[in-house]
């Protein structure tokens, strides 16, 4: 097993975090949520970087701290929905680990970013509403997603996705 970056990508609601951490105690790497690294870094919410400062400011700062973790090894990373799809982040994930997508359906992403709350890009959308979003986002993001290394159906239950990714990321060595 190489000691480079594993990257979680896919979109918001995807179970980046979720299976990040288990997939990083399994491994017995570090776990570092790129989101929870902005907030920390710039002691500010995503929401209230949005709301203040704008997504593109957000899109700079999001792909400074890319950079910044890429430099670390032995680590699992889960990227916010949109990091492969701004600057030139998805060739810095490429070069510098292993990248997993996590794919769901629409129905299921649905159901899951129904009641969120914190997420900007997503709250105080009515159900129809969100329900497009996510369709038109997935439709122009999937062209990124679609160049990770590993691809996984995430629609299934956390410790047979954990199980599937182990079993991809030693094949992929
Ligand atoms: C975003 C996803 C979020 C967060 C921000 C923007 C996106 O991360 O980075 O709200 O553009 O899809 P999660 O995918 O962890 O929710």
């Amino acid at each position: 097993m190489s000691a480079k970056c594993i990257y979680l990508i896919g979109f918001m609601g995807s179970g980046k975090t979720t299976i990040g951490h288990a997939l990083a105690k399994a491994l017995h790497y570090e776990f570092v949520d790129m989101d929870h690294y902005i907030e920390k870094q710039q002691q500010l919410s995503i929401a209230d970087i949005f709301m203040q400062q704008g997504e593109e400011s957000f899109r700079l700062i999001e792909s400074q701290a890319l950079d910044q973790l890429s430099k670390d090894k032995n680590i699992v990373i889960s990227t916010g929905g949109g990091t492969p799809c701004f600057h030139d982040n998805m060739s810095i994930i490429r070069q510098s680990g292993v990248s997993i997508y996590l794919k769901c359906s629409i129905d299921s992403l649905h159901q899951r970013l129904k009641h969120s709350q914190e997420r900007p890009l997503v709250s105080n959308k009515s159900d129809k509403e969100l329900k497009r979003y996510i369709r038109e986002t997935l439709s122009t993001r999937k062209e990124f997603y679609q160049k990770a290394d590993i691809r996984v159906i995430a629609d299934v239950e956390i410790a047979l996705l954990l199980r599937k990714i182990l079993k991809k990321i030693s094949h992929n060595n």
